[in-house]
């Protein structure tokens, strides 16, 4: 059975990620400080898959005990999630970001090293593309993050890429997610950001759960329908795409280093959003069109060719879903 150390596994993406490698068979262990999670998370992973995971509750920037920790331990790849990533947050606590973003990664390349691992697979974004590039993106598109954030991202990618360079037999991917949203069909994980949400899925649940409108930010876009275009992809396939990266990284005989787009290629309008939530769940929204937000391109979607040729990565679930799971989630209030 390969082993898997997945960091930040507690997190939106990384539990879903961790019921995949359970349902395939992977064995896991996971490292998160529950900053921005919880620990009940892992008896939800156990409800949905008989299977328990062992968690380490440390700060990946504490390099002297993370030492400690794993001197013994071995593992076939390490997923890594954990990092902060609120992009207007970033902005007004940089260092915050670049201080453990940056070290989390560090951390977790140490454990990479010390532990063997000889596959990493790490969370990048779409927000590293130069946003006034030509859309879709592909993997070539010119890079220029605006935010800490996205330098952290963009910067991530850089000291795998030097790593790799010294490293005779190491394989690492960085996986560029677009919009991520939705939650576990099962409605027993989902995204749970403390304080006010940043994107406009869960904002759209929030706001709807208390009765409050929310706002689209601006309606004079040269789209079809004037609001901003996304590419959303369903958070189950995004945890799908780490597996077919590690089944792609267990064949490959030779070191490797590269980077995939992790989207659907489809767009969606914040007004198709809207329209999609009020007919899939039945419910009337409330929001008002309000100014631009800074730094909003008007078509932001992935070229995918990539992820599916090479990682024969395919989407299963649509807009539709996204939405119904969102809401469902947002209802049923596990915190
Ligand atoms: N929007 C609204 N109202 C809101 C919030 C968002 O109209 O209250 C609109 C935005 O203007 C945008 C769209 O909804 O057009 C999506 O906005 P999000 O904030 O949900 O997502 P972004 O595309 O701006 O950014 C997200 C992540 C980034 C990531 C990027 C990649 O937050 O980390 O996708 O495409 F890098």
């Amino acid at each position: 059975m390969k082993r898997v150390l997945v960091t930040g596994g507690a997190g939106y993406i990384g539990s879903h990620t961790i019921v995949e490698l359970l349902n395939n068979g992977y064995a896991v262990t996971s490292i998160d400080n529950f900053s921005n999670s919880t620990s009940k998370t892992f008896d939800r992973i156990f409800k949905l898959t008989g299977k328990k995971v062992k968690n380490y509750n440390i700060d990946l920037s504490n390099h002297k005990k993370l030492e400690s920790i794993f001197k013994d331990q071995e593992f076939d790849a390490i997923i890594h999630f954990a990092a902060f990533k609120a992009v207007g947050e970033s902005v007004h606590e940089p260092l915050k970001y670049y201080d453990n973003n940056l070290g989390s990664l560090l951390g977790a390349l140490k454990i990479a090293y010390n532990c063997n691992a000889q596959s990493i697979i790490y969370s990048s974004s779409a927000t590293v593309y130069d946003q006034n590039e030509k859309t879709p993106f592909t993997e070539k598109s010119n890079l220029n993050p605006l935010s800490p954030y996205g330098m952290t991202k963009k910067i991530g990618e850089d000291i795998l890429f030097d790593y790799f360079k010294n490293n005779s037999n190491l394989k690492i991917l960085s996986l560029r997610y677009f919009n991520p949203a939705g939650a576990h069909p099962s409605i027993l994980l989902g995204e749970n950001p403390k304080g006010i949400p940043n994107n406009l899925i869960p904002i759209i649940t929030k706001s709807l759960k208390e009765k409050k409108s929310f706002a689209v930010f601006g309606n004079t876009y040269k789209t079809p329908d004037k609001t901003c275009i996304r590419d959303y992809i369903h958070v189950v396939d995004v945890a799908r795409a780490h597996i077919s990266a590690l089944k792609y990284l267990e064949k490959k005989e030779i070191r490797i280093y590269d980077v995939f787009n992790i989207g659907t290629g489809y767009g969606t309008s914040v007004l198709e959003i809207i329209k999609a939530f009020e007919k899939n769940n039945s419910v009337k929204l409330n929001y008002s069109i309000k100014g631009k937000r800074q730094g909003d391109v008007p078509i932001l979607l992935a070229n995918v060719k990539k992820a599916k040729k090479i990682l024969s990565f395919k989407i299963k679930y649509t807009i539709d879903d996204i939405v119904k799971t969102a809401w469902e989630w947002e209802k049923k209030n596990l915190s």
